[in-house]
């Protein structure tokens, strides 16, 4: 690292050059021992978001974030253990119900997840609002874990790609999130790490991701997937839509009250159950245990059926320290109940036509739910329930949302934005598709 001059690099990037793999090899590890500041690293980003990397560049990112810490090896665990990522939206509680569905199905699942990110939720924020709930696992819990239930979902777990650690907490707070390099380096560098054999990738798409078209959403998913193939880890890739939220509950514990009733087939919302079944199927049949992603689809859905998804969720919360006893009776937290509603306003006569993800997530954040500063805490009961959703049938003065959070101060706010996220007509919407396609080795084929 002798002539590495971080100012060189950040000057590069910004001019629109290209960057040799060992510059930004060295960027990383620099960022990563504390000898390059916050300041020039969030420049670098601001440069590589506004010009862009090469796919080569990118590659190079990924490598460099992969090997800043321990590569977990998973190869003595019997089966295909098979990975799943999305790359974020609102309401987005697919992991949680998705996983213990799949370890049921007989296929070992081993995910390394993040926290909330901009507008967007984390599945470990989500996991820790459930009282005890530990996700800083050892590599020897993890492994452990995996080995003894068949699925464990932790952070960052000890020293796994710690560069993207730091690097995620950074684009977070600096307005470089949604960049398509960014983001495949940020999640293949997690994701080969965690010690799968395969991979699932939601690749969430509409004004609530952060891949807002499907072209963009298309490239992220090829670039994600030819970095998984340099790597040996054939992964497929499904899109999703992420125009209105998922389900009807944002926020941390008002999401896994939901992950709850959906395990128990108690669901209110059929595209979120849709997106569910179609990852399932695919980590199924990658993992071995069906001919094809139909027929995982149909393995999921008996798993559910049976209770036996339901059953491994909540052996999965017992053996990370969880209490178990909110999965009987979810409304036993006491800090959870709403203490605002949003009414929809005179002119609401006929259906809710369209919800905009994008500023739920920003009213979520509002009440609590996400983070503005890299230090700040989440409220872990933030958030919003009993959303109204685009087909529902509506009235003046019926309730549009439910609002949690311990933040009084925020209702009022959230309560404007969350009525102007709405829109009415008189006719029930044609929505898009829950699942539009997905992309493998074979190639793009159309779902919806
Ligand atoms: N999820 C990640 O892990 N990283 C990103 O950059 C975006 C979503």
């Amino acid at each position: 690292m002798s002539d590495f001059n971080p100012v060189r690099l950040i000057a590069t990037k910004r001019d629109g050059e290209a960057l040799a793999p060992s510059d930004l090899k060295d960027l990383v590890e620099a960022y990563t021992n504390g000898s390059v500041p916050d300041y020039q690293m969030s420049a670098f980003l601001m440069a590589a978001y506004i010009n862009g990397l090469s796919d080569g560049e990118a590659a190079a990112l990924t490598e460099a974030m992969l090997h800043s810490g321990t590569h977990i090896d998973l190869s003595d665990v019997p089966g295909i253990k098979v990975g799943k990522h999305s790359t974020g939206g609102v309401g987005d509680k697919v992991s949680p119900i998705l996983v213990p569905v799949v370890a049921s199905c007989g296929v070992p699942v081993a995910k390394l997840s993040g926290r909330g990110l901009g507008h967007t939720g984390g599945t470990l924020d989500k996991l820790e609002s459930i009282p005890g709930f530990r996700t800083s696992l050892s590599v020897e819990e993890y492994r452990r874990q995996i080995e003894e239930l068949g699925l464990v979902l932790a952070g960052q777990t000890g020293d796994v790609a710690p560069a993207d650690k730091k690097i995620y907490a950074l684009r977070d707070v600096t307005a470089t999130v949604d960049s398509i390099p960014l983001i495949a380096a940020s999640i293949m560098s997690k994701k080969l790490a965690e010690g799968n054999d395969a991979l699932v990738l939601d690749v969430k798409c509409g004004r609530g991701a952060f891949m807002k078209t499907e072209p963009e959403a298309r490239s992220l998913a090829e670039t994600m997937t030819a970095i998984g193939a340099r790597h040996d880890v054939p992964a497929t890739a499904v899109l999703t839509n992420m125009d209105v939220p998922l389900g009807r509950t944002v926020g941390n514990w008002p999401e896994m009250v939901e992950v709850i009733e959906c395990l128990r087939g108690e669901h209110t919302d059929t595209r979120l159950m849709m997106i569910v079944r179609a990852l399932a199927g695919e980590m199924i049949a990658l993992g071995g245990k069906a001919e094809s992603a139909s027929a995982g689809r149909e393995q999921a859905q008996q798993a559910l059926n049976s209770g036996a998804a339901l059953e491994r969720f909540r052996q999965f919360v017992e053996a990370q320290g969880g209490d178990p006893r909110l999965i009987d009776d979810p409304s036993a937290r006491p800090d959870s109940d709403s203490i605002a509603v949003v009414r929809a306003p005179e002119g609401a006569k006929g259906y809710v036509d369209d919800l905009d993800a994008l500023a739920i997530g920003h009213a979520a954040v509002g009440l609590g739910a996400g983070r503005r500063t890299k230090e700040e805490e989440v409220d872990p009961v933030a958030g919003l329930s009993d959303l109204k959703k685009p087909g529902d049938p509506i009235a003046p003065g019926e309730a549009l949302a439910h609002l949690h959070t311990q933040s009084p101060e925020a209702v009022e706010r959230a309560q404007e934005a969350v009525r102007d996220a709405y829109t009415f007509a008189d006719t029930p919407p044609d929505r898009a598709a829950p699942v539009h396609a997905r992309y493998s080795a074979e190639g793009w084929t159309q779902l919806g």
